[in-house]
């Protein structure tokens, strides 16, 4: 299968450049399978359910989530209805689910969301929900397992590859919204520290640069803001996978002047 990931959608400048952009992508490389994250996707904070449906139009197939889950209150609800998820290390008895198993091209693929520790939530540990969540999917025979791990710190992500290489297909992370330059394959398991945004790439993490500012200048804090007017980028990772392993890995940078950049992910082993 050949599936195709795009990080934190940051508010409409994010949601312009899938609807611009997604379907042709999908047509172009032949994508079987499309998952992003959804948690800044209305305003830069949270989902609601238009904004939702939107995306699930453009060819979304499932949307992972963070520590912007829970922002848009009528999120709740969605996930009976919608193919949504939150973190999976939310503590038990939260709603929704973090990890979901589906069919495609002929073979099972999990799509596991995990959230980090420093600067996050309070949540339960990471790292082991992720073993032994892996050890019950494999229990169940499904081999193919993907992870959008949400996460401030670079030492968390390549933790968890350290810990799950060989055991997972791809782990990709979620949350800078800055994009890392390390993608690659190794034992099987393709990993990108993190993906960046979707969204304004001429501000402050997708938001407009005068509240940034001002609480960097002063320390007095603000509420972040998406830009009216701002320059656009798309950015996806697109992964062939089948039998639990990734064979094949690049990643898409799509310009709103029409430029695209492709770069390959190194292979380790
Ligand atoms: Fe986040």
């Amino acid at each position: 299968m050949r599936i195709a990931f795009i990080g934190d959608i940051v508010g409409r400048p994010g949601r312009d450049m899938i609807k611009t952009y997604l379907q042709k992508i999908k047509e172009e490389y032949k994508i079987d399978f499309v998952i992003a994250n959804y948690e800044n996707a209305s305003h830069g904070f949270g989902l609601t359910l238009k904004n939702c449906n939107e995306l699930v139009a453009c060819g979304i197939d499932v949307m992972s989530g963070g520590n912007h889950t829970w922002d848009k209150k009528d999120i709740i609800p969605l996930f009976e209805t919608h193919e949504l998820l939150r973190p999976h290390n939310y503590p038990e008895g939260v709603p929704g689910t973090g990890c979901k198993v589906y069919e495609v091209a002929g073979e099972r693929l999990a799509v596991l969301n995990l959230m980090g520790h420093y600067s996050m939530p309070m949540c339960d540990n990471a790292f082991r929900k992720a073993q032994a969540t892996v050890q019950e999917l494999k229990e169940d025979g499904v081999k193919n397992i993907f992870i959008d791990f949400h996460a401030e710190v670079t030492s968390e992500k390549r933790g968890m590859m350290m810990l799950l290489q060989g055991q997972v297909s791809a782990i990709i992370g979620t949350h800078t919204h800055v994009s890392t330059d390390d993608f690659q394959i190794a034992n099987g398991t393709a990993y990108l520290t993190d993906i960046g945004l979707s969204g304004c790439r001429d501000n402050v993490i997708g938001m407009d640069e005068k509240v940034p500012l001002k609480q960097f200048l002063t320390g007095m804090k603000g509420h972040f803001d998406i830009p009216k007017k701002c320059k656009k980028i798309l950015q996806v990772a697109v992964m062939d996978i089948s039998e639990g392993e990734c064979s094949k890995a690049f990643k898409l940078k799509y310009f709103d002047d029409d430029r695209v950049v492709k770069s390959d992910a190194w292979y380790e082993d």
